[in-house]
């Protein structure tokens, strides 16, 4: 295989937290699936098809390159948005490619006039607005300029949306926050529609919004972390059982649609007071068996993880003993003399009864989902189980 670990992507799974997410969102409401950051470290060549094989037909990207990047993979019939960074010399090459994108300011405005006008195309275009996050979008005091603008060259752009971004809407902690964005963005777009400036949808939910202020939804939402199969937070999946009638603590229709496997590489008796590993972070409190494992941080797996780790082998949850190196670690076997050589090594998923989630070690080392998984490498191989 030429790989020291592989990548495995469940498609029922997806299938489920897919059907589960569609029925949240409404009928009327369009699923945008959210692939920046290589699919979330799910692999884009792969998630792409996936996506597409079950029914998914418009991608959220971040930049240019990506867009650039899914549009090799994508089907003619799939829509892709840029949601984040495109230089204007990138604007000629989306407008011929019917990729769509926000626009913040009025430099990337005009520029995307400038394009279209040289394309004879009308540009796609997400107006994004500024309601309280402070990263990118119009001001409420730009109001006046904008929709004159929007209007003075409608022959030139294709309003598909009108956009925000909410500032944490996965902690209850940011409730006001999110009322006003939500109080802000009705009026700034409320606005813009009483101008004249006519848009195909409003926009303004991710995954924790649209749980959690269901509000938010209104004509698409752009799902990235659900779809894989993970809560925002804890707390939003709390408030999913909350407001869903006689669901148990243990209720999950989410299901995580990867796993990360490796294998044993060599094993090892280790006497007691023996040190394991670099330096001294490990001391055999007994006589030991050890095996290696061929996975480090290169591979994404934390050396955070150092002496805290877990991974399963012949369906028993093992420790990572002493530092993860930069291409191997040590588990502790002594419980499991029963391994060999070989033997399948689960880093993320289950193996018999055991599992081992991406939370779990996102949160031994106090990250979250998102950054662990998009820290999966690229060249990880990937497997699609149907
Ligand atoms: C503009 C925008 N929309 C949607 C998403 C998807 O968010 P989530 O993964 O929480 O669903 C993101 C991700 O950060 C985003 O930046």
């Amino acid at each position: 295989m030429f790989h020291t670990s592989y990548i495995e992507i469940n498609k029922p799974a997806f299938k489920a937290n897919l059907r589960f997410l569609r029925r949240l969102a409404g009928s009327n409401v369009r699923f945008c699936s959210v692939v920046k950051g290589n699919a979330y470290g799910h692999g884009i060549e792969h998630f792409i098809p996936l996506a597409e094989s079950c029914g998914v037909d418009y991608f959220g990207v971040h930049s240019a390159i990506e867009a650039l990047r899914v549009c090799d993979i994508k089907k003619s019939g799939s829509h892709i948005m840029i949601m984040g960074m495109i230089e204007d010399e990138e604007l000629e090459w989306a407008v011929q490619n019917e990729v769509s994108f926000y626009v913040f300011e009025f430099e990337r405005l005009e520029a995307a006039v400038r394009a279209a006008g040289r394309q004879k195309k009308r540009a796609r275009i997400h107006v994004e607005l500024e309601t309280g996050m402070n990263r990118i979008g119009f001001h409420w005091e730009e109001r006046d300029k904008l929709s004159r603008m929007l209007l003075d060259n409608r022959e030139h752009l294709h309003v598909m949306g009108v956009s925000t971004h909410y500032a944490g809407a996965e902690s209850i902690a940011n409730y006001l926050r999110i009322q006003n964005q939500i109080a802000n963005y009705n009026r700034f777009q409320g606005y813009l529609k009483k101008k004249g400036v006519k848009t195909d949808m409003r926009h303004t939910a991710c995954s924790a919004p649209m749980i959690s202020y269901p509000q938010t939804k209104m004509d698409m939402v752009r799902i990235g972390i659900a779809q894989y199969g993970f809560w925002p937070s804890k707390e939003t999946h709390m408030q999913y059982l909350v407001s869903s009638a006689n669901k148990k603590l243990t209720d999950n229709p989410l299901r995580q649609i990867i796993s990360w496997k490796t294998k044993v590489m060599s094993i090892k008796k280790v006497a007691a007071g023996e040190f394991i590993g670099y330096g001294t972070v490990y001391q055999a409190t007994g006589n030991m068996l050890v095996a290696t494992v061929p996975i480090g941080y290169s591979h994404g797996f934390s050396r955070n993880l150092s002496n805290l780790g877990k991974v399963l082998v012949r369906g028993r949850r093992v420790s990572v003993v002493g530092m993860v190196n930069m291409n191997m670690m040590i588990i502790n076997i002594t419980q499991c003399p029963d391994v060999q050589r070989g033997d399948e090594v689960v880093l993320i998923g289950s193996q018999n009864k055991n599992r081992i989630t991406v939370s779990s070690f996102s949160e031994l080392i106090n990250n979250v989902n998102y950054e662990s998984l998009v820290r999966l490498p690229k060249d990880i191989p990937r497997f699609i189980i149907e």
